[in-house]
């Protein structure tokens, strides 16, 4: 069983032609637009694969496999499961995956959710990009951005003198009152020489209302420290804040591998579900790596390593 053969394919223009595809090997379709090759390739191989695939499950999970339609050939004969991906281009977006452009991660989805152990949900958990499934620490991106508080701090400064070295928070500008003004430091003092109190109330503390503020201080106003305050008002990746500081924001922000779910981006309850054979452990890792750093070097790396052996 070295090809695959394919009698009578008369899908769309197709004109009941037979051939052998040699297993193992490189085959390439080539021909003017319109010729059919994706006839033969999609609609043809393609399509009969998935219905075989399709048959041998039950309707439960029959419905949740990709519909290719039925091809019009007469048989195909040593057809292995496939692996189809499609012809749009891979997008440069972080959630299509190795795995989520081709289909492989449907397949893994499916098999964890019944044979991972222990049972933690079906199918759809197993996804990074669902609420259910995603590691609440990155929701399901795999890395996290974190404020670098040494780039945004000078220690050696004080806050008159601009400790605060991010655009609004320095002397005069709009931020800035709201630490200096808060009535809870003294603006001459260099950060260095903060006490383990003032520094986590300059840095973390959460919102709340200070009792002592500067007369400048509006009624309403309330207190909240640097690193939620920045992540609250320029974090959100859609907000005009972000887009207006982009620039400042990349000098002060380190990104990496999301330290709760360690770059796997789906949470804890999900990941707990393992299979025994470990190749089915480490292949999820590979197909949650986003299309942006796929290399065609990486790509056949890992393929080697993962299919071929
Ligand atoms: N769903 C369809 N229904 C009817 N005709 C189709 C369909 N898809 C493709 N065709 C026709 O089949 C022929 C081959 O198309 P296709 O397989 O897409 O060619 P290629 O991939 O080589 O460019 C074309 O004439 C096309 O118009
Ligand atoms: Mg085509
Ligand atoms: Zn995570």
């Amino acid at each position: 069983m070295k090809t695959i053969k394919i009698f009578g394919a008369r899908q769309n223009n197709l004109k009941n032609i037979s051939l052998e595809i040699p297993k193992n090997k490189i085959t390439v379709f080539t021909g003017v637009s319109g010729s059919g090759k994706s006839s033969l390739v999609f609609e043809t191989i393609g399509a009969e694969a998935q219905r075989q695939i399709n048959e041998t499950q039950s309707s439960f999970v029959r419905n949740r496999l990709a519909h290719l339609g039925v091809a019009d050939v007469d048989k195909i004969e040593h057809l292995n499961v496939p692996v189809i991906i499609n012809q749009k281009r891979l997008g440069g977006n972080a959630r299509s995956t190795v795995g989520t452009a081709t289909d492989i991660y449907a397949a893994l989805r499916l098999l964890f959710s019944r044979m991972g152990k222990p049972f933690v949900g079906y199918s759809n958990v197993f996804s990074f990009n669902h609420p259910q499934g995603m590691c609440p620490a990155c929701e399901g991106l795999g890395y996290t951005s974190r404020i670098n508080v040494d780039q945004l701090i000078d220690k050696n400064k004080s806050l008159n003198e601009g400790a605060i070295q991010f655009p609004t928070f320095q002397k005069g500008g709009y931020r800035w009152l709201r630490y200096a003004g808060a009535g809870y430091f003294d603006n001459d003092k260099k950060l260095k020489d903060f006490s383990h109190e003032e520094w986590n109330l300059l840095l973390y503390a959460e919102e709340h209302k200070p009792k002592h503020p500067a007369k400048e201080w509006g009624k309403t106003m309330q207190y909240i420290g640097l690193i939620p305050r920045i992540e609250r008002d320029f974090l959100k990746k859609d907000s005009k804040e972000y887009k207006l500081r982009k620039n400042d924001l990349q000098k002060i922000i380190v990104s990496g591998m999301c330290p709760v779910c360690k770059g796997k981006r789906l949470n804890t309850k999900v990941l707990s579900a393992t299979l025994k054979a470990t190749i089915l452990q480490t292949v999820p890792r590979f197909l949650s790596m986003s299309c942006c750093y796929l290399s065609a070097h990486y790509l056949q790396l890992h393929m080697k390593r993962y299919f071929m052996s």
